[in-house]
């Protein structure tokens, strides 16, 4: 290997000691006898510090021939110091060129000439060596460990559904139809009928991590066309009620993970991660449109809540409580889904919940209807061709435990624990109306 050593691995017991360190060239610097270059790995930056007296004559004249961003390995050593910005440097033994860089570059990845997210995305490689745009990304590796974590503790055994599918679950707008040899089919917008079908398996408890796609006709700083969803489905639960209190655990769990092992990103970040408080606040969607008409936003009963009235709650319920998350949760039957459990007492509410993180839905969840003839109905209510779900019915008639779940959106989880303005931010290389490049 080039390195032996990443930068923020060089530690005082090191002094005197030879070290490899590999990267980018961040800075060059040339006082003429002494020479500087700043360099960058995954972890910071190290002076590579070149007196004219301690180095060689090849050293000195490599030097001047790096351009920013060429790719370097070096090898030297370590020397603690005061008159280093970072408290020590490295005296160079052998500079090696690895990689030359282009110039003029597409962006300037020490931030210093800003550029728009569409640049940025566009030269996304070079965006990430930019340390705020990296530490997105190193959270959200933690995010998806402290999930499985998580799931693991829990007693979750994780699934894998097929992506490419026959039928729409989530409402028939939003889906991207494929050509599938002779027939039509379509990416899977959630795992939904395929995790529920498990619940009649007998694994009782899975989840899924994996892409959806749903055909989103708009731009919006929240909406991708290819999102990540964290999906659980659990059986023998008694209501809705367990399946939120274990993803308020699953939140917590993730959000204090964060804190705990990404302190340096989130300095980075400038940004401090609150703990969050358990159990989150529950409010009815019934009292949700009491406060929204309070505040003079008026929704007629049964109607989703907007984008604008999911915000004024999150405002409402910062200003009133300072808290950030909250379910809203027995929503009216006819805003949910075919296969959402109704109360049998008032089928007018169902037994479905979002999770709201500052304002912005995160998850929908709720338990579902395990019953045959009453799911049947359902679908059918909803306008569906029943016999297009019969590979999925075929699952309630030969012992359906009662079950519950939900979908939680890795990206817009990310986009709200941190604050972001655009969902973007958060996903490598983001699918939206616009971009199928790079
Ligand atoms: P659902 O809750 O219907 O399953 P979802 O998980 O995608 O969908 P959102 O899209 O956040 O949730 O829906 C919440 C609200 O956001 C909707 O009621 C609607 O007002 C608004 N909304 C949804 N899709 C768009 C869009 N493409 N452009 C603008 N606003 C949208
Ligand atoms: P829903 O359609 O509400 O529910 O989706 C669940 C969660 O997935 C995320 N999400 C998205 N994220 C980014 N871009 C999108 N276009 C997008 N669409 C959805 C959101 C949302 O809360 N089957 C149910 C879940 C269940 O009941 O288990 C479902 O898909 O965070």
């Amino acid at each position: 290997m080039y390195r032996t050593h990443y930068s923020s691995q060089i530690t005082e017991e090191l002094n005197g000691k030879k070290v490899k360190v590999a990267g980018w060239v961040h800075e060059v610097k040339d006082l003429g006898g002494i020479k500087f270059v700043w360099l960058r790995d995954r972890e910071g930056i190290v002076q590579i510090t070149a007196p004219k007296k301690k180095v060689s004559e090849e050293i000195f004249r490599i030097i001047p021939t790096l351009n920013n961003e060429d790719v370097i390995a070096v090898e030297g050593v370590v020397n603690f110091t005061p008159k280093a910005k970072l408290g020590f440097e490295i005296i160079p033994e052998k500079i090696e060129i690895l990689a030359k860089a282009e110039s003029p570059l597409p962006l300037d990845p020490t931030g210093k000439v800003k550029a728009e997210l569409d640049t940025r995305l566009d030269n996304r490689f070079m965006d990430l060596r930019r340390p705020e745009v990296l530490a997105i990304f190193k959270i959200r590796s933690n995010v998806f460990r402290a999930v499985r974590d998580f799931f693991y503790q829990e007693g979750f055994i994780e699934i894998h559904t097929p992506k490419i599918i026959a039928t729409a679950t989530e409402g028939g707008t939003e889906l991207f139809p494929i050509k599938y040899f002779e027939r039509d089919a379509f990416l899977a917008q959630s795992p939904q009928l395929y995790k529920q079908i498990m619940m009649a398996s007998g694994l009782d408890r899975v989840f899924e991590i994996a892409p959806i796609f749903r055909a989103e006709e708009h731009n919006t700083t929240r909406h991708l066309n290819e999102a990540w969803s964290i999906d659980a489905e659990m059986a023998f639960i008694e209501s809705e009620e367990e399946v939120m209190q274990l993803l308020e655990r699953l939140v917590a769990y993730t959000i204090n993970y964060i804190r705990e092992h990404n302190e340096k990103e989130l300095e980075i970040l400038n940004f401090e991660l609150e703990e969050p408080k358990l159990p989150f606040r529950r409010i009815t969607y019934t009292q949700a449109l009491e406060i929204l008409k309070d505040l003079g936003k008026e929704i007629p009963w049964g109607e989703d809540i907007d984008t604008e009235g999911e915000k004024l709650l999150g405002q409402y319920v910062k200003e009133t409580y300072d808290e950030d998350l909250y379910f809203i949760y027995q929503y009216p039957s006819e805003a949910k889904p075919f296969y959402i459990m109704k109360y049998d007492d008032k089928p007018e509410i169902s037994r479905a919940f979002d999770l709201e993180y500052r304002g912005v839905e995160i998850t929908s969840g709720g338990q579902r209807e395990h019953r045959y003839e009453k799911l049947k109905a359902q679908i059918a209510e909803k306008g569906l061709n029943v016999e297009s779900f019969e590979f999925y019915l075929k699952a309630f008639r030969y012992g359906m435990p009662p079950h519950g779940g939900f979908g939680l959106g890795a990206e817009r989880l990310l986009k709200q624990m941190l604050n972001l303005n655009n969902i973007r931010e958060v996903i490598l290389f983001p699918r939206d109306r616009r971009r199928l490049e790079p």
